[in-house]
């Protein structure tokens, strides 16, 4: 009997053996079905980046869904071998950076690496971007590194299927190298917040892909080419706060798409292009600080219907402001302080139901303020008149303004003083009994 049951006992461990063994073979055959040569590269990667963990022991199968860390995508592909699509370094819960992590050009050998990212990643030890060809990179992101520096390399134009290329916020110098727009499948380019200096490159109208072009806060100067207009998908053009000179070009009125547009804090001048008007997909218009001494605010932006901001302030504007902004009926933020404003405020201005900040301060405006009660409360603190010295409220609503009420010497030499002090002590019950005083005592 014994031996009998033995015989019975053995294939059935047998099979429990082979069972476990071959689950353990298709655990690891993952693995195994990661090119051990992308496998290498990807962990010595990790290891020249982040100290966060022992990559090779705690990550064994990194592509594997259940046991990859944050910050790391891979697809299988027809072969049923994985690949690393995607990286990201530098901010929690994404592996972060130590302190001596600088640029990897081995990235580049990931052969399927489609999007890569370092946010606040390279912050102590100076480096400098390296690129080596790739046509499957679509996406490559490297935002605030405090010690990224040096040029933006031209061989950048190698990486042929980038969509969106993202240098913000690093320390990069020197002009933009034009090869970047010999990348015509890029849909958003962000240089923003470097040191970038020279012109923006005419062949700029390359990219006729473009949704998104963000250039701002960095060093650029001479004119904006004229080449921009090419861009006709273009919805957000941000340029602020560079050096730049010149007109704003004609051709900007073929941005049909444009929805933000932001040039302020440049050098620009002259007057605005006739056709700006044929920007009717324009929400957002921001060009505050530019020296546009002796021109009127352009009458031609009262058609541009969908705007809602509506930014000119500290660049010398004269003229007065053109009723014809209240056609604006989505405007939202009106700020038109710090220029030479002269004469009244357009009492049409107060139909902007949507309107809820508007700042006219340090102008020279004057008269009475065309606004009601209502409209004094809706927009409160957000309203600014100050620094007009002649300009006055008819009455005191409580409304802080940064205005005085009308004294009878600059509106309506009706009154007398005697008349104004007998108003000055009333209260405000008899608040209206006193405006009809003031209005009609001789
Ligand atoms: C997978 O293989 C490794 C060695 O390559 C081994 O240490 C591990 O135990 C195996 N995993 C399983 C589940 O058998
Ligand atoms: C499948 O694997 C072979 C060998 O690794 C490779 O040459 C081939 O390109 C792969 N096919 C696909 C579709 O990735
Ligand atoms: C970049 O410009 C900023 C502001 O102009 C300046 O503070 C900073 O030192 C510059 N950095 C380099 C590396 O030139
Ligand atoms: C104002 O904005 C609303 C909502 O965004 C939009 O539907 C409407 O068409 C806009 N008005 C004009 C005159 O464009
Ligand atoms: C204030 O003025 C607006 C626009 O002219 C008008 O629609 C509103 O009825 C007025 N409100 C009062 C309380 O008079
Ligand atoms: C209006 O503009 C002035 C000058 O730029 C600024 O100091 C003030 O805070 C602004 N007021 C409001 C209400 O935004
Ligand atoms: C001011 O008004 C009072 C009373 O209405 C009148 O008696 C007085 O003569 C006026 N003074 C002047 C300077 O007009």
């Amino acid at each position: 009997m014994y031996p009998f049951k033995l015989s019975l006992f053995f294939p059935l461990l047998l099979i429990l053996f082979l069972s476990t063994s071959i689950s353990s073979n298709i655990n690891n055959l993952t693995q195994s079905n990661m090119n051990p040569h992308e496998l290498e590269t990807l962990y010595k990667i990790m290891e020249s980046i982040s100290n966060d963990q022992d990559w090779r022991r705690s990550y064994p199968n990194p592509c594997q869904q259940s046991s990859s860390w944050l910050g790391i995508e891979c697809k299988r592909n027809t072969n049923n071998t994985y690949h690393v699509t995607r990286l990201d370094f530098g901010t929690h819960p994404n592996p972060t950076c130590k302190k001596t992590s600088t640029f990897p050009s081995l990235i580049f050998q990931l052969p399927n690496l489609e999007s890569l990212f370092f946010v606040q990643c390279f912050t102590h030890t100076k480096t400098t971007i390296s690129i080596q060809e790739n046509t499957i990179l679509q996406q490559l992101s490297i935002r605030s590194n405090p010690s990224l520096i040096g040029t933006i390399p031209p061989q950048i134009s190698s990486l042929k299927s980038l969509q969106i290329l993202t240098l913000s916020q690093n320390n990069l110098l020197g002009q933009i190298p034009p090869q970047i727009f010999t990348l015509n499948s890029l849909i958003h380019l962000d240089l923003s917040y470097n040191n970038l200096t020279g012109q923006i490159p005419y062949q700029i109208g390359n990219l006729n892909n473009l949704i998104g072009l963000d250039l701002s806060y960095n060093s650029l100067t001479n004119p904006i080419p004229s080449t921009i207009g090419l861009l006709k998908s273009l919805q957000k053009l941000d340029l602020s706060s560079n050096t730049l000179t010149g007109r704003i070009p004609q051709t900007i009125e073929k941005l049909q798409s444009l929805n933000f547009l932001a040039l302020s804090n440049n050098k620009l001048s002259g007057n605005f292009p006739k056709g700006i008007h044929k920007l009717q997909a324009l929400q957002y218009f921001l060009m505050d600080d530019n020296p546009m001494m002796f021109i009127t605010l352009p009458d031609e932006l009262s058609q541009l219907h969908k705007l809602q901001e509506l930014s000119l302030s500290s660049s010398g504007y004269s003229g007065e402001i053109p009723s014809s902004y209240s056609q604006l009926m989505n405007l939202t933020t009106l700020s038109l302080q710090n220029n030479r404003l002269t004469g009244k405020i357009p009492v049409e201005l107060s139909r902007l139901t949507h309107m809820y900040h508007l700042n006219l301060s340090r102008n020279l405006l004057d008269g009475v303020v065309p606004f009601n009660t209502s409209f004094l409360k809706r927009l409160g603190r957000n309203l600014d008149l100050s620094g007009n010295p002649g300009l006055c409220l008819m009455m005191n609503e409580g409304v802080y303004v940064g205005v005085n009420v009308c004294s009878n010497t600059i509106t309506m030499p009706l009154k007398n003083r005697s008349c104004e002090a007998s108003c000055g002590v009333v209260t405000s019950l008899l608040f209206l009994v006193c405006v009809f005083q003031l209005l009609f005592c001789v």
